[in-house]
């Protein structure tokens, strides 16, 4: 089966600004400056379940995200909104390679510990043995997450000023190493099948993570690069990394 995801996240305008007085300016040396980038995320770490709003990064704890679809073309569709996710600002860098002086580049392995997902739900179609029709509230807990995240960059002139923007954006190697869901009201008030769906939705929850692993790998992408690209649209290169 063969998912594709649409994704609304709200972006709003990004003016150009000083960075916060709270960051350490990162010399444009590639020698130091992911050492650098890392550091400044660890001063920020504390205020990123809050968002910070003169960064233009939105709150990861809850993030909030207006809607979401999963759409196979035929067998089966999935809209999800009001999609608050849980945990984002716990991530664990495991590694981090930055290069920003002759060719914007950086991979980034990230670990999550714990990731909850509650979101309203709509369901239409078959999934695995499982033919859905319901709507409701959705929890998905998702234990032992890493993936890999890597992008280019590539320069562009505003207002006579260097700025950067992602290229070759990519997130990869997702695995999930566990996931529970519940699903309320997949049946209606027929409260029995909804226990007997929701038992086999959490014993096949391995076969459900294989099949939607490259979806949520997209809707991820859209996510992350979407909240980083309206932070760097705030800053030019030379704010960002002085020669
Ligand atoms: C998800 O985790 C929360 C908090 O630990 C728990 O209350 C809830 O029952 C869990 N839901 C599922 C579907 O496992
Ligand atoms: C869900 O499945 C796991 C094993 O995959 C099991 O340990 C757990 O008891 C199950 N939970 C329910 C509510 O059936």
């Amino acid at each position: 089966m063969q998912f594709i995801a649409y994704i609304v996240v709200l972006l709003g305008l990004a003016s150009a600004r000083k960075l916060p007085s709270y960051i350490q300016v990162c010399r444009r040396d590639d020698s130091t400056v992911g050492d650098c980038v890392l550091k400044n995320l660890e001063v920020i770490r504390p205020k990123l379940a809050q968002g910070i709003p003169e960064m233009s990064i939105p709150s990861l704890n809850p993030l909030e995200i207006p809607a979401a679809t999963l759409d196979s073309g035929g067998s089966f569709k999935a809209d999800f909104k009001n999609i608050r996710v849980y945990g984002g600002d716990k991530f664990v860098v495991k590694k981090f390679d930055l290069t920003v002086k002759d060719k914007f580049h950086f991979d980034l392995d990230l670990y999550l510990n714990d990731l909850r997902i509650i979101c309203d739900y709509k369901i239409d179609g078959n999934i695995l043995v499982l033919r859905l029709n319901g709507h409701g509230l959705m929890t998905a807990n998702m234990t032992d997450i890493v993936v890999h995240v890597s992008t280019d960059g590539k320069m562009y002139d505003k207002n006579g000023k260097q700025h950067v923007s992602f290229t070759n954006s990519q997130v990869d190697n997702l695995v999930i190493k566990k996931a529970r869901f519940q699903l309320d009201n997949i049946f209606g008030d027929n409260e029995q099948l909804n226990v007997q769906t929701n038992q086999v939705l959490n014993d096949s929850s391995e076969e459900l993570i294989k099949e939607l692993t490259p979806v949520i790998t997209s809707v991820t992408r859209d996510i992350v690069f979407g909240i980083a690209e309206k932070t760097l649209q705030r800053y030019t290169f030379d704010e960002l990394f002085p020669q």
